[in-house]
């Protein structure tokens, strides 16, 4: 369930970014969001007329499982254009975890992240965003990525402890 103010948000077609430290809840929320704004994507969208029905209505995705797909084209496996029109294209994209994939191929990445953020910002496409980084982090690497995307969101910052419970240990041997 989102609050009264993000479900208001929701309403008015805003575009998230949820922040803050592990396990407050932001995938939670933006599941939240995701579902309330999906119903709004009809078969007569125009994304279906150009591409055809089985033209994903939404992408959910990590980030790094992303620039992973991205990676593996690499090495001749698909298309990096067709996993790149996907998202950019797709009504809504859901984006899980910014940030995370900086480690992997980093002289590739800034390219990565700013094409990934500048599609959705020129398509005027419906986006939410999740990130534990600090975002003057994630502007060190693309300046633009972060300006893009802090003038297209409402910035919802979450904070507190991990909602995450411990599954318990149990101890087996010993006299
Ligand atoms: N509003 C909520 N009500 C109940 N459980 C929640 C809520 N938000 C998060 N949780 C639970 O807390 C845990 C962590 O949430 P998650 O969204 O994965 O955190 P984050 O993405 O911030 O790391 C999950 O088990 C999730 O189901
Ligand atoms: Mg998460």
């Amino acid at each position: 369930m989102l609050g009264p103010r993000l479900a208001k948000a929701v309403e008015k077609d805003a575009n998230f970014l949820f922040a803050g430290p592990v396990g407050v809840g932001k995938t939670f929320a933006m599941a939240a969001a995701a579902r309330l704004w999906a119903p709004k994507v009809r078969p007569e969208h125009d994304v279906y007329r150009s591409h055809g029905p089985e033209f994903l209505p939404f992408v959910w995705t990590s980030e790094s499982a992303l620039w992973a797909a991205v990676r593996s084209t690499w090495s001749g496996d698909g298309r990096e254009s067709d996993i790149m029109r996907q998202v950019a294209e797709t009504p809504l994209l859901c984006l899980d975890d910014l940030g995370q994939g900086a480690s992997a191929a980093p002289k590739a990445y800034p390219a990565f992240l700013f094409g990934l953020v500048n599609a959705r910002y020129t398509g005027n496409k419906k986006t939410f965003v999740t990130t534990n980084a600090e975002l003057a982090d994630i502007r060190r690497i693309s300046p633009a990525a972060v300006d893009r995307l802090l003038e297209m969101c409402v910035c919802v910052e979450m904070t507190g402890r991990s909602r995450r419970k411990p599954a318990g240990s149990i101890t087996i041997g010993g006299e």
